[in-house]
């Protein structure tokens, strides 16, 4: 099967698969101005972790590029004001740390090159900055090609887990929508199913936006898998009612104890989980874990428009003016968690395993 092409670059723009537009149209956009990039990372128009960390690389690329003028009168100021950039664009979603890691490894390079590399010193300032910006897409580019091999990686340790015959959980979209490459915990599905493994994904909806209804059966009636949506409220009562293999899902972070950050009602599948003996996997890049976070208290959730909960599709499903919450992430504390899947491999608790490291 093809891999999506959910973010690349092209032609001087970072061009996405419009998510907000699925499962009914299929429609491209090149997004050729930073505050384009903002609005389409906001917006879930491009959306999952690893993505969002690939869109945010190639923004910082096009930032470079559009930065004119007194702002590229020598290095220094360039790269001050990409600074600037590089923190708008990892503003436009807290609580993904690829997102900031991404843009944040394009600035490092830079940075870098600018200190000790060919770049430090006297010459022409536009010819260094022009190779300046050269390497940030090179850089971003190297991000987006890394991201291929880790989907392929992480598929194979993740199929790994999965019966020959079997039925699973998936949760949100953690397909190739949500990468640059196959996906993150649906990429297991598709490799395991490859492998000849007979899987049926029971897809939670994923209220308020649907990623789950919308995106994830699209991925997999595009790929030939069987699945079934359901309310998210029902997945308990299936892994009560159902023999269910495993329940398979992505992160946005992962902290240094493994509690991890994921779509809102994660946290309630793992209970459920627990209580029901079914196999809790988290798949993720090693790019989803901050080490530098204690525990998942210190994860920053971000919370979206009251909006989102009370209308869908234009269509009002609460009193207008009811009041409402919208958390878009929880935390899932690590000891519900039974495996981290990342591309070093599967490791089990205690999360201090040394692949982790
Ligand atoms: O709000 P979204 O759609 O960006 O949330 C995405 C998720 O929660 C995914 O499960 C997560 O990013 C990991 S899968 C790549």
């Amino acid at each position: 099967m093809d891999v999506l092409e959910t973010v690349r670059w092209r032609e001087g723009t970072v061009r996405i698969l419009d998510q907000t537009l699925l499962p009914g149209r299929e429609v491209y956009r090149e997004l050729a101005a930073v505050d384009e990039v903002v609005d389409a990372i906001r917006t879930l128009a491009v959306r999952g972790a690893p993505a969002i960390g690939v869109a945010g690389a190639l923004g910082v690329a096009l930032a470079a590029r559009t930065l004119t003028g007194e702002k590229v009168c020598d290095h220094a100021t360039f790269l001050r004001h990409l600074r600037i950039e590089v923190d708008r664009i990892t503003a436009a979603r807290p609580t993904a740390v690829n997102l900031g890691w991404a843009c944040g490894r394009v600035m490092k390079r830079l940075e870098d090159l600018e200190s000790s590399g060919p770049f430090a010193g006297a010459g022409p300032a536009a010819a260094g900055v022009e190779a300046l910006r050269e390497e940030a897409l090179a850089e971003a580019q190297r991000i987006l090609e890394e991201d291929l091999e880790l989907s392929a990686a992480m598929a194979r340790h993740g199929a790994a887990l999965l019966p020959e015959e079997g039925r699973v959980i998936s949760h949100c979209n953690t397909g190739g929508l949500a990468t640059a490459g196959g996906g993150t915990a649906l990429s297991a599905v598709f490799e395991a199913t490859r492998q000849g493994k007979r899987i049926f994904v029971h897809v939670d909806e994923t209220r308020p936006l649907l990623q789950g209804a919308r995106l994830t059966s699209w991925e997999l009636r595009r790929a030939g898998i069987p699945y079934a949506v359901h309310c998210d409220g029902a997945a308990a009562w299936l892994m009560k009612t159902r023999t269910i293999a495993a329940v398979l899902v992505g992160a946005d972070r992962i902290a240094a104890n493994g509690d991890t950050a994921n779509k809102v009602g994660t946290l309630s599948l793992a209970l459920a989980a627990r209580e029901y003996g079914v196999p809790f996997y988290v798949v993720a890049p090693f790019s989803s874990f901050d080490l530098s976070l204690p525990s998942g208290c210190e994860i920053p959730i971000e919370e979206r428009s009251e909006e989102e909960i009370r209308r869908w599709g234009g269509v009002a499903v609460t009193p207008d003016d009811a009041p409402a919450w919208n958390p878009a992430f929880d935390v899932t504390d690590a000891r519900l968690i039974s495996a981290w899947v990342t591309e070093r491999g599967v490791g089990r608790p205690p999360f201090s395993d040394a692949r982790m490291r």
